[in-house]
């Protein structure tokens, strides 16, 4: 290395190279190499040019004045122009034969589905968005959306964006306290969600965790309720109404908003390096553009195509690629409520036969889960009509990957494994899948207009091979903005670690071919199934139970879960530890964040192992987690029979 970057250290060697196959390419938007440099050439040489020439595809009002104003670290995109991203995804097709196309085709968990064509999504969108006005709903104000998967969340999600209401969807994972947090935060004036929804055969009820919220949001003025499974729940009079009641008041005819390019869009809560979440806050038009270059590029879409991106919308890839991204091209989405598992192992495989589904997007954990049930699972279902498959949120793995290849994809679809964050909006580095010669584990290049660079702490670019941190160069029109209600942490988190550039919390090298391989965060936070996670967030929640004096959380590898969450515990004097209290410790958590936070493993310890300074050794705790014992450099330690006791612990 040509400076230290320490606990960075690449040791994935991958020499498999795959192709595009060539029917793929003679048939590519962009088919070839050559295209994907001589574009991204272009970008580099007159970024703005470049935004401007793509920005053509979409719907405005009024055109722009200025591309890009940037006052570091403050990005405006596309100053003075105006338009609404619910007239770029659903009016603008009105006008063409595509009224008539399947906009969604859902699926219920239990088996029922719905399709809505565009000219219907736009009716329903129109109502609901002069719903949303009859209660009081106006430009700028925050609606929190806190719903399972079903048609009536992309629909709220399109009304907000239609009259310029910033949404915040907070995952129906989430529990009451998470969503106190996330509604407070963003200072929402009214909550849409449902009864409940489906998961594992199971329902998972939402309105009672709704109701214990809102005795604690004063900011919001009322709840509107989907009926989705009929369970009784509690309606408060004068506060909650059902979606089926308002619909039938209002009109189907609600103009879209002609907004400023930089009008917020959305918050979406994101996890970071302390304990309180981050409200992301993306705007207009720059999020839409990167979002319908994107979906169009590296999924190469066409009107025929059936595609499906398997992610909750409670998280950034269903905004940006389950919502904004195929309906802004067109495209007919397929959504799926539920597991993967129910009643079978083989629903998505079921689900990709029945449909015909051709683009398939999903999560590393997801096809590690599939590894393990069986490939008799797939095996015994017609996939012939997939084209494409994708990966997101995490590392793959090259074993899965070729498994993903083999089986699924029998060797004739490509793969793009696309790298991007809850920050940055859409993807930035991706294979496009009729140009990129794939290499299993890599995201491989930078998308056109985006410049990335592997650099050390220092902020020197590092040589090829070596590892680092990822940075990105240049502002990019789908960036956020900032973190709702924090200016402050926005500026350091992001543009202060490494002085000049955005810092994105990954580690990554770049080979020879200028192919780059993200190897996981370098921050604390984890990657539980594809979930990002503050290692923090779920300490403070360990730290306010009673019986609780201190908490460390760290990461161990897990083999389909990524990364398992271990939590080492102190306890408060007269508390004794024992099973019971790991359980209630467990579900404590689960009652704070939700049970993606639960903790996998919790340690009782005396004292946590620290620096003189007082900062807890983490790199220790990790290894004591993940092998249980520590090859590292511990001279530091404050006390070291605090680690010997850690390993006693171990045995
Ligand atoms: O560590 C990277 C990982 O997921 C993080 C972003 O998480 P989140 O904001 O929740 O968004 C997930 C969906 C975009 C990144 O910092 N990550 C995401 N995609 C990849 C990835 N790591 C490796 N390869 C990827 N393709």
């Amino acid at each position: 290395m040509s400076q230290p970057t320490p606990n960075i250290e690449s040791v994935l060697h991958e020499e498999r190279v795959f192709p595009p196959p060539e029917d793929f390419s003679s048939r590519a938007l962009i088919g070839s190499m050559q295209e994907y440099e001589r574009l991204w050439q272009e970008a580099h040489d007159a970024p703005e040019e470049f935004w401007a020439r793509m920005a053509e595809e979409l719907h405005w009002f009024k055109r722009w004045d200025t591309v890009l104003k940037w006052e570091p670290p403050h990005a405006e995109w596309f100053v003075g122009g105006r338009l609404n991203i619910s007239y770029n995804c659903l009016d603008r097709h009105l006008e063409t034969w595509r009224r008539n196309k399947a906009a969604i085709i859902w699926e219920g968990e239990p088996g029922e589905q719905r399709t809505l064509t565009y000219g219907q999504l736009h009716a329903q969108v129109c109502r609901f968005a002069n719903v949303l006005k009859r209660e009081g709903v106006t430009k700028g104000d925050r609606v929190a959306l806190y719903m399972p998967l079903i048609p009536e969340l992309a629909i709220s999600m399109l009304a907000c964006a239609r009259i310029g209401a910033t949404h915040s969807v907070i995952f129906g994972g989430f529990s009451t306290q998470a969503l106190i947090d996330r509604i407070n935060d963003a200072g929402c004036k009214l909550v849409v969600t449902a009864d409940g929804g489906y998961r594992r055969g199971s329902e998972i009820k939402l309105k009672p965790a709704v109701d214990e919220a809102l005795k604690e949001t004063p900011s919001v003025k009322g709840c509107i309720v989907v009926r989705r499974t009929g369970t009784r729940i509690n309606m408060q009079a004068g506060r909650d109404y059902w979606w089926h009641e308002l619909m039938e008041t209002v009109s189907a005819n609600c103009p879209a908003e002609e907004l400023e390019s930089e009008h917020p869009l959305y918050i979406l809560y994101t996890s970071g390096t302390t304990g309180k979440p981050k409200g992301i806050l993306h705007t207009t038009a720059g999020y839409l553009l990167q979002t319908h270059l994107t979906t169009k590029w590296i999924f190469d879409l066409r009107d025929e195509d059936l595609y499906w991106c398997t992610a909750d919308i409670g998280w950034v890839t269903g905004h940006s690629y389950v919502v904004y991204g195929p309906l802004s091209n067109g495209a007919t989405a397929l959504m799926y409520e539920g597991a993967p598992n129910y009643p079978e192992a083989d629903r998505f495989w079921d689900i990709i036969e029945r449909h015909r589904v051709s683009i398939f997007y999903t999560a590393p954990t997801a096809i590690r889960a599939f590894i393990k049930w069986g490939e008799h699972w797939p095996l015994r279902h017609d996939l012939s009509s997939l084209r494409l498959l994708g990966t997101v949120g995490e590392p793959i793995n090259p074993e899965a990957w070729m498994w993903y290849r083999e089986i699924i994809g029998k060797a004739r679809c490509p793969i793009v494994d696309t790298w991007w964050q809850t920050e940055t909006g859409a993807i930035m580095i991706s294979p496009l899948p009729g140009a990129t010669p794939a290499k299993p584990g890599s995201a491989t290049r930078p998308l056109p207009g985006i410049e990335v660079d592997v650099m050390t702490r220092a902020g020197q670019p590092v040589g090829e091979g070596e590892g680092g941190y990822l940075v990105i160069k240049r502002p990019w029109p789908s960036m956020l903005r900032t973190i709702w209600g924090d200016d402050e942490r926005y500026r350091k988190q992001y543009w202060s670690e490494i002085p000049g550039v955005y810092f994105a919390g990954d580690g990554a090298r770049r080979d020879q071919d200028g192919y780059f391989w993200i190897m996981g965060r370098v921050d604390d936070v984890i990657n539980v199934s594809g979930h990002r996670l503050g290692t923090a967030e779920v300490e403070s929640a360990l730290v306010s139970h009673e019986a609780v004096a201190e908490a460390a959380v760290v990461a161990r590898p897990d083999e389909i879960k990524g990364s398992a969450i271990v939590a080492f515990v102190t306890l408060e004097g007269s508390h004794k530890s024992s099973d019971e209290l790991k359980e209630t410790l467990r579900r404590h958590v689960t009652k704070e964040i939700g049970a993606l936070a639960r903790p996998d493993e919790i340690r009782f310890t005396d004292a946590l192992p620290k620096t003189r300074s007082g900062k807890i050794m983490r790199r220790l705790l990790r290894e004591i987690a993940s092998s249980g014992s520590v090859a590292g450099d511990t001279t530091t330690l404050e006390d070291f029979s605090v680690l010997e006791k850690l390993r006693a612990d171990e045995e």
